[in-house]
């Protein structure tokens, strides 16, 4: 095996059992309410995500696919350390990283960094360019000279395909695009190895997004990094991912190299999903409507969590939740029926 291939076998990071819930009760006075003639506490909990298991390999592209609201970001903060997990164990490399404290952290948060959809809110508005790169730098290198924090930043403003003059600007001074190849330079500058990037080009103008899209895979292969990548475009999916998830009310219901989920998907909601895309040049996939809508996750339907909406549901399914299957081929599948 030679070292590329070894690299690409070691996983980077390994979730087990990841759950996350919001308390979206509200204060004490709104969680009274008249029930059968009593006064009773109503909590109101959100399951964003239930139970999720996975590994990414070192210099992989992981892509998470799935409807709004089905739990995709809060997966990417919550592996980085955005959100504390309710339970379930968060590996990097070799390390246990759920739990620790800020400072504990610290030493993580340079290796995991995050690009965010929509770069004006990412931006503090009131500093400049220059600022926005120089303060991550000092702050996890603090031996860093003036030297090398220049010459850092002038190599990251290249790579994103921007210019020196940038850094004596503010974010309102830039183009949506611009202002999105700041926030990669941003991330790149503490030379992270692995980066959530959650719908990164989604805010952008159709006409630039395909630059973004080039810059990220020309820094992935430049610096051999390892991305989690968040997407509802699932022709970009397709285009660059290695392994995809595909996620349904906070769990995993399929997860598969690309090739495979795209050309023979099993999960009933995998099918649907993929039928709505359109193949140019190829046979398109009859297209599937999924009846009734997504079930709110504050009140989680007993049994496989798609039952509401599939052709496919049985009893079984009504009652018993599927767990994720691994099959002969690598392909993990949580389904009764398949
Ligand atoms: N901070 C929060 N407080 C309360 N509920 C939250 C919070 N963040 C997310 N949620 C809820 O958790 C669920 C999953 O949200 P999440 O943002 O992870 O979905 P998503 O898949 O990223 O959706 P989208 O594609 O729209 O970005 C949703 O029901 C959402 O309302
Ligand atoms: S477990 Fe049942 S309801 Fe869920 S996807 Fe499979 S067939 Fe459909
Ligand atoms: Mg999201």
């Amino acid at each position: 095996m030679d070292q590329k291939m070894e690299a690409q076998d070691r996983s980077l990071l390994k979730v087990n059992n990841l759950s996350k819930i919001f308390d979206i009760s509200g204060g004490l006075l709104d969680q009274l309410s008249w029930r059968q003639g009593r006064l009773t506490r109503v909590k109101y909990l959100v399951k964003a995500l239930n139970n999720v298991s996975f590994q990414i390999k070192s210099g992989e592209t992981f892509s998470v696919v799935g409807e709004s609201g089905c739990g995709k970001s809060t997966l990417g903060r919550t592996v980085i350390g955005l959100h504390p997990p309710n339970t379930g164990q968060i590996h990097y490399q070799d390390a246990r990283i759920d739990g620790l404290n800020p400072k504990q952290m610290l030493p993580f948060r340079k290796k995991m960094q995050m690009v965010f959809r929509d770069p004006y809110a990412s931006l503090n508005p009131r500093k400049r360019i220059q600022q926005i790169l120089e303060e991550p730098l000092r702050f996890h290198y603090p031996g860093f000279g003036s030297g090398e924090i220049k010459d850092r930043i002038e190599e990251v403003m290249l790579q994103v395909g921007g210019d020196v003059q940038w850094l004596s600007r503010l974010p309102h001074e830039f183009s949506g695009g611009q202002r999105q190849r700041i926030s990669i330079a941003r991330g790149l500058v503490v030379g992270p190895e692995f980066i959530v990037a959650d719908e990164p080009i989604s805010a952008l103008d159709v006409s630039i997004q395909a630059q973004i899209l080039n810059l990220l895979l020309d820094a992935q292969e430049q610096r051999g990094l390892t991305y989690l990548f968040i997407a509802h475009d699932l022709s970009v999916v397709e285009h660059i991912s290695t392994r995809v998830a595909v996620m349904y009310l906070g769990t995993i219901c399929e997860l598969a190299r690309t090739r495979d989920l795209f050309s023979n998907p099993l999960h009933p909601y995998t099918q649907a999903l993929l039928s709505a895309i359109p193949r140019i040049g190829k046979k398109k996939a009859r297209h599937i409507k999924l009846k009734g809508e997504v079930p709110t996750p504050i009140n989680l339907p007993p049994g496989c969590v798609f039952h509401g909406r599939c052709r496919q549901a049985t009893e079984r399914c009504r009652q018993e939740f599927p767990e994720l299957k691994t099959l002969a081929d690598g392909r993990q599948l949580a389904c009764h029926e398949v």
